[in-house]
């Protein structure tokens, strides 16, 4: 069975499913009860500065029939005192030797505040830190958050304040509100880091009530920007991962990632991991599911890693970082056609529609000999030299594996459009030369 065990920049967890500093965090009886389902390692909910939270903290994203595929909230960081958080932060560790527990902390943008928690919570036995520069509500207000992570100086000049006094890892987490998300990755590589995590939550406001013209969630009839999380971030979470761990500056520094945001199931937690994540951090689906989402997160990567042979987590973290490029270094001559099974159709017509109305009306209803089916409806047939391979159509039908986009050869010439800017400037400046070396590499735009 594979060895799901990792060494985060020092800190060892049984496996790589952290849970996010967050409400799951909250309290050293759900750490230990999360700890019991099979947490490998849990950040505990933010400890600092002291907040007073509202009534009315989340708004959701149901989309569908499916709930809270996206979380909006405003709350703020943990409002229990903290000496009670650091009495629960040391027994939790005294309890669970083997698991990993990191504190995140956020106080004022003062010296002596940061290093003062730093130094109470190392009393407490706790494995190591994550700085909270991401909370985009409440908190940035005051000068705190994401506040700090938005501007790289200040990310690297309190990292620094940290590492002086820190004996233990220092994970900076990392704000995706942001238009460039390398650039605090590497103030906290400037900062000697630890390592970084990503994301925080995204700013949003989830909604208007239409009944009540209220803003949601409604705080005594005012509402406002929060952060957002949940399933509907991936796609933004995957991406900023994918910028930081590519980044050469930071992979010099060699500095482990832990990424979060939406993930629900093992496959998104792999998927953090192949970009390059050492552990991966839960929130959103613990709300909506409890602690025991955790075993399927185990048991899908652990069956994976058997069924493809891989047996430590080294062998699969970052997998896929070296697959990430840009626009500019794809092949342009890469090309692909529509294939419809007429075996698994089901005659519905979406992929007919979408074609006609939303790409490249290459489809046509025909009569075919298909089964007994023969001839009641018409079939969708792709008229294949006219199908510019956009992938709209095997996107919007319903049955797995019915539309597949199969490679097709062409003659294209295969370059990328920085070969060809660099070999031909004057085609990617004028659409002249861009029509006859269109007749030259066989491109027809219909
Ligand atoms: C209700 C709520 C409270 C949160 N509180 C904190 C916090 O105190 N500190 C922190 O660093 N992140 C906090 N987060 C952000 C999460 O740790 C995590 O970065 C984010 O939710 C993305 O992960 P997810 O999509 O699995 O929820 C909070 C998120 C939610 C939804
Ligand atoms: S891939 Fe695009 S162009 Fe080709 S058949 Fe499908 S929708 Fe039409
Ligand atoms: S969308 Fe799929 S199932 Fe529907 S008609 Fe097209 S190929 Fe058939």
């Amino acid at each position: 069975m594979a060895n799901l065990e990792i060494n985060f920049a020092g800190i060892k967890s049984p496996n790589p499913f952290w849970l996010a500093s967050a409400p799951p965090t909250n309290s050293g009886y759900q750490i230990q009860k999360a700890f019991e389902a099979g947490w490998g390692g849990a950040v505990w909910k933010t400890i600092g500065a002291p907040v007073l939270n509202v009534c009315n903290r989340y708004g959701t994203m149901d989309y569908k029939g499916s709930k809270i595929i996206g979380l909006n909230n405003v709350e703020l960081i943990s409002d229990r005192p903290i000496e009670i958080n650091l009495k629960e932060i040391a027994e939790t560790k005294r309890n669970f030797p083997n698991n990993a527990v990191i504190v995140s902390v956020m106080v004022e943008s003062k010296k002596e505040a940061w290093q003062e928690i730093i130094k109470r919570v190392e009393q407490t036995g706790a494995d190591g830190f994550e700085l909270n520069f991401g909370c985009p509500h409440g908190m940035s207000e005051r000068g705190m958050g994401s506040a700090m992570g938005q501007v790289p100086e200040y990310t690297c000049m309190v990292t620094e304040w940290v590492m002086d006094v820190a004996t233990k890892p220092v994970i900076v987490k990392l704000t995706p509100n942001v238009t460039d998300i390398v650039q605090p990755a590497r103030a906290a590589v400037k900062g000697r880091a630890s390592a970084i995590s990503l994301i925080n939550t995204i700013n949003s406001i989830i909604g208007v009530d239409t009944d009540t013209f209220e803003i949601k969630p409604n705080v005594g009839g005012k509402g406002g920007h929060g952060g957002y999380a949940g399933p509907a971030v991936k796609p933004i979470a995957l991406h900023l991962l994918s910028a930081v761990a590519s980044d050469l500056e930071v992979q010099k520094a060699r500095l482990p990632i832990s990424g979060m945001g939406g993930i629900e199931t093992w496959k998104d937690a792999l998927e953090f991991i192949l970009l390059g994540s050492t552990s991966v951090q839960v929130c959103t689906s613990v709300m909506h599911y409890g602690f025991r989402v955790v075993e399927d997160l185990i048991d899908g990567l652990s069956n994976w890693m058997d069924d493809k042979g891989f047996k430590t987590m080294d062998e699969i973290i970052g997998k896929s970082v070296h697959r990430i490029s840009n626009f500019g270094d794809f092949d342009l001559g890469f090309q692909t056609v529509a294939r419809i099974n007429h075996d698994k159709c089901i005659q519905c017509n979406l992929c007919y529609i979408a074609c006609e109305d939303a790409a490249h009306q290459c489809i046509d209803l025909k009569e075919l000999k298909i089964d007994s089916r023969v001839n009641e409806r018409l079939w969708p047939v792709v008229r294949e030299d006219d199908c510019v391979g956009c992938d709209l159509c095997s996107r919007v039908c319903p049955i797995d594996d019915c539309i597949t986009m199969v490679e097709h050869e062409t003659g294209r010439p295969h370059i990328t459009w920085n070969e060809l800017s660099k070999a031909k400037p004057a085609v990617v400046q004028e659409w002249g030369k861009m029509e006859e070396y269109r007749k030259t590499a066989n491109i027809d735009i219909h």
